[in-house]
């Protein structure tokens, strides 16, 4: 992979920031990711739209416009060699001066980088779908407040992997305060039910992928809604998925040990799955 860090593109090994930057110390940063499929971004405007939104949302200011970041993300591309990627532009506070508590005094740090492309599901997964655990982990928006701004607070995502792993499942859904479903460590989901697809509103990131959802639903004539998702809901689902830029739309035949429906990919999903990829072309 290939880094672009202080003015310069750089081996990933060689791209290091200090310890004392904010976004290490307290979780003070955004990010953004897009993926690269046969050499060519996927709704990258997009993606610089949140980036920016965050950046603007946080007061954090960069010495790149748009059209800019969008060059240093197809350099790094174009210089790692990858024709499918996982590429990220992110911004930290940077490291205060003298331990300044104010971060006012901090210098932002924008960086980016393109690796080989890393799905939350593998080729396995994609054909019998992912088995998952509902764990009782509590989703807390990134910045507390605002799960709009992209951050890297994960800890209740991972805690939640955690009790998945230990009951024997793939990765994990995490609850939103009202006890409903949320989301997963790097995913949205969605529950198909009587041909109607829903997706959890509140405490979730309103991801690039579940909106790809939306347009494709509404290009064939599905009806798709953002509203509350139960537990007892989303086990009793004719299917279910999970969308993300890391993987697109995975199936879930498994939650918590019991198949969804028949326990096979349904076909709500295989159609949105194919649709997606044909938008790549
Ligand atoms: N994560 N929810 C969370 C908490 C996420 O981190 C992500 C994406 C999503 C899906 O959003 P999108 O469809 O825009 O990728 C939902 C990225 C891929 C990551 O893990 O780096």
């Amino acid at each position: 992979g290939i880094a672009f860090l202080d003015g310069q593109y750089l081996p990933m090994s060689q791209a290091k920031v200090s310890v004392l930057d904010w976004g290490f110390l307290h979780s003070d940063a955004t990010y953004d990711t897009v993926h690269v499929w046969n050499g060519r971004f996927f709704r990258l405007d997009l993606h610089l739209d949140r980036f920016f939104r965050g950046l603007e949302k946080l007061r954090m200011t960069i010495p790149f416009d748009r059209d800019d970041v969008a060059d240093i993300l197809h350099n790094c591309v174009a210089l790692s060699g990858h024709r499918a990627a996982y590429v990220e532009m992110l911004c930290t506070r940077g490291a205060s001066p003298s331990f300044s508590r104010d971060p006012r005094q901090a210098i932002n740090r924008f960086m980016a980088f393109a690796v080989p492309f890393g799905s939350v599901a593998n080729a396995e997964q994609l054909q019998r779908g992912l088995r998952v655990a509902i764990s009782d982990k509590v989703r807390i928006p990134p910045a507390s407040v605002d799960p709009s701004i992209k951050n890297y607070h994960w800890l209740d995502l991972v805690r939640g992997l955690y009790d998945a792993y230990d009951r024997g499942a793939e990765t994990a859904l995490i609850l939103d305060f009202n006890g409903n479903v949320a989301e997963g460590p790097g995913f949205n989901v969605f529950r198909v039910k009587d041909g109607k697809l829903s997706t959890p509103a509140i405490g979730v990131l309103p991801g690039i992928t579940r909106r790809t959802v939306f347009d494709l639903c509404a290009e064939e004539g599905l009806v798709a809604v953002a509203a509350d998702v139960s537990v007892a809901a989303l086990k009793a689902a004719d299917e279910v998925f999970v969308t993300s830029t890391a993987g697109g739309i995975m199936p879930v035949t498994e939650i918590d040990g019991a198949p969804i429906a028949d326990g096979k990919v349904g076909s709500v999903t295989s159609r949105l799955m194919a649709l997606y990829w044909q938008k790549h072309d």
